[in-house]
């Protein structure tokens, strides 16, 4: 009834065009974390939609989207993002929900990502600057604001009052910034208020009685498994659980109801902002792949870091998820490289690690144990049955599923919905 779609490296894997191709079969799109961080690019009839907050399966007009509880709501943005698709003729009227208890970013909350990361010094992230990490910080906090008490009047003012006091402390004292007024953000968000009020829901209860009458949903994670906040290359992550367990927390549904769980994975590796990334490849071969990968971040325009297949991260990815099935992206871009390499193990201090280790000191330090494959040649964004792949392809391919010991039941060739090779 439940199917969970999960980001299995850095984000980026290509989330946004698995969603929008399996959201044909499906009857409820759900974003279970994250924030205006995601950037889910769909093209459709060779436009280009970048999703931050609005659930990548809207593009299908008789689909309800849904925001869950576990997402933090930056009103700016989604509204942003909703006129912009009103305008491009895709209308969200009476099929996007917002879940009552998600949480609010608010102005403060973007100023003091920005001012906090540049405080970090070398310690910086790196992050979107979209308040995510400040926004679930004062949720966990129990001072943040979420979507249900920002329509009381009365209530959002009280805690805004509560919120606003503590940062502008911080502005004051500490950041030497200017502080906010709270009747500036107050006023300001007022436009948002009316405009939120109709998207309101308890999303728990509401999707939980559309699976009683047998409706499917499809979960949409955001980032990626080595960006959680638990699981990921900490602290170098974001601020959420990424993983296929968000979609039950973040959305209030049960983990009996997931039935299937599918892995979107790239098939090079890619990272955008600071942290360890073992298989980099930083002279020119980085530059090739980013270049061909056309590899810039959908949210924020950086250039994303590039390295090879790193198949001890997806092996760990699979278990912490529990993935039936693997759905690979960009393997075109991957034609014409000569001999193109698989991370399948670490080496640091004279010891082999075959699996992902949670030391900071062995996964920035060590070396990289590859195997390497012969590549091909000749257009494949084209190819719709796996059997017309060039052998090398498909031995690359398979040799990723051993070791990952997951199947790759779909590959992706290309950008557009029909880019699409199913096994
Ligand atoms: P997401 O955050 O996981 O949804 O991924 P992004 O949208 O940030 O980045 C993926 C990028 O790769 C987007 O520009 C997609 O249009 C593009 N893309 C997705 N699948 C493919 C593919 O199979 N081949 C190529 N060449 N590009 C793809
Ligand atoms: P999608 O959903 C790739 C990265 C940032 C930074 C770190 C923390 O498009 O895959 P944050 O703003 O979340 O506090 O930043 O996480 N990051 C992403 N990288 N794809 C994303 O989302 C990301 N969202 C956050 O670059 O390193
Ligand atoms: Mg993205």
């Amino acid at each position: 009834m439940v199917t969970v779609v999960v980001g299995t490296q850095w984000g980026d894997e290509g989330k946004g065009k698995i969603i929008d191709y399996l959201a044909e079969g499906m009857d409820i799109v759900a974003r279970y974390q994250g924030g205006g961080n995601a950037g889910h690019t769909v093209v459709l009839k060779d436009k280009k939609y970048v999703f931050h907050l609005v659930p990548s399966g809207i593009l299908y007009p008789d689909k309800i989207c849904v925001i869950g509880n576990g997402v933090v709501l930056d009103p700016v943005s989604l509204f942003e993002e909703i006129d912009y698709l009103e305008k491009s003729g895709v209308s969200v009227e009476g099929r996007l929900f917002i879940a009552e208890n998600a949480h609010m970013t608010l102005p403060y909350h973007k100023i003091l990502d920005q001012i906090e990361d540049k405080f970090r010094g070398r310690g910086a992230l790196g992050t979107t600057g979209r308040g995510i990490g400040t926004t679930y910080a004062d949720k966990f906090n129990r001072i943040g604001i979420r979507v249900i008490d920002f329509l009381e009047e009365d209530i959002f003012m009280e805690k805004l009052k509560i919120a606003l006091e503590l940062k502008n402390y911080l502005f004051k004292e500490y950041y030497k910034e200017q502080m906010l007024a709270i009747d500036k953000i107050y006023e300001g968000t007022k436009i948002y208020r009316e405009r939120i009020k109709k998207m309101v829901k308890n999303i728990a209860i509401y999707l939980n009685e559309e699976m009683e009458k047998g409706k499917s949903i499809l979960a949409e994670g955001a980032q990626g498994t080595f960006l959680d906040i638990d699981f990921g290359t900490y602290p170098y992550v974001t601020a959420s659980n990424c993983i296929a367990g968000g979609a039950c927390t973040g959305l209030g549904i049960s983990p009996k109801k997931v039935r299937r769980i599918i892995g979107v994975v790239k098939g090079y590796t890619t990272r955008v902002g600071m942290g360890p990334f073992p298989t980099e490849l930083k002279g020119v071969e980085g530059e090739i792949l980013r270049k061909m990968g056309n590899e810039y971040g959908a949210t924020t325009g950086r250039p994303r870091r590039c390295g090879w297949f790193d198949a001890v991260l997806v092996k760990f990815s699979a278990m912490i998820n529990g993935l039936d099935e693997l759905v690979m992206t960009k393997l075109d871009v991957l034609t014409g490289i000569e001999k193109i390499k698989i991370a399948v193990a670490y080496k640091f201090d004279g010891k082999l690690y075959k699996d992902y280790p949670f030391n900071a000191k062995v996964f920035s330090s060590c070396d990289v144990v590859y195997e390497e494959l012969d590549g091909w040649s000749g257009d494949i964004s084209t190819v719709k049955n796996y059997n017309e792949l060039p052998a090398n392809a498909k031995k690359y391919i398979e040799r990723i599923e051993e070791i990952v010991g997951v199947p790759i039941t779909g590959i992706s060739v290309g950008s557009s919905r029909e880019q699409m090779v199913i096994r």
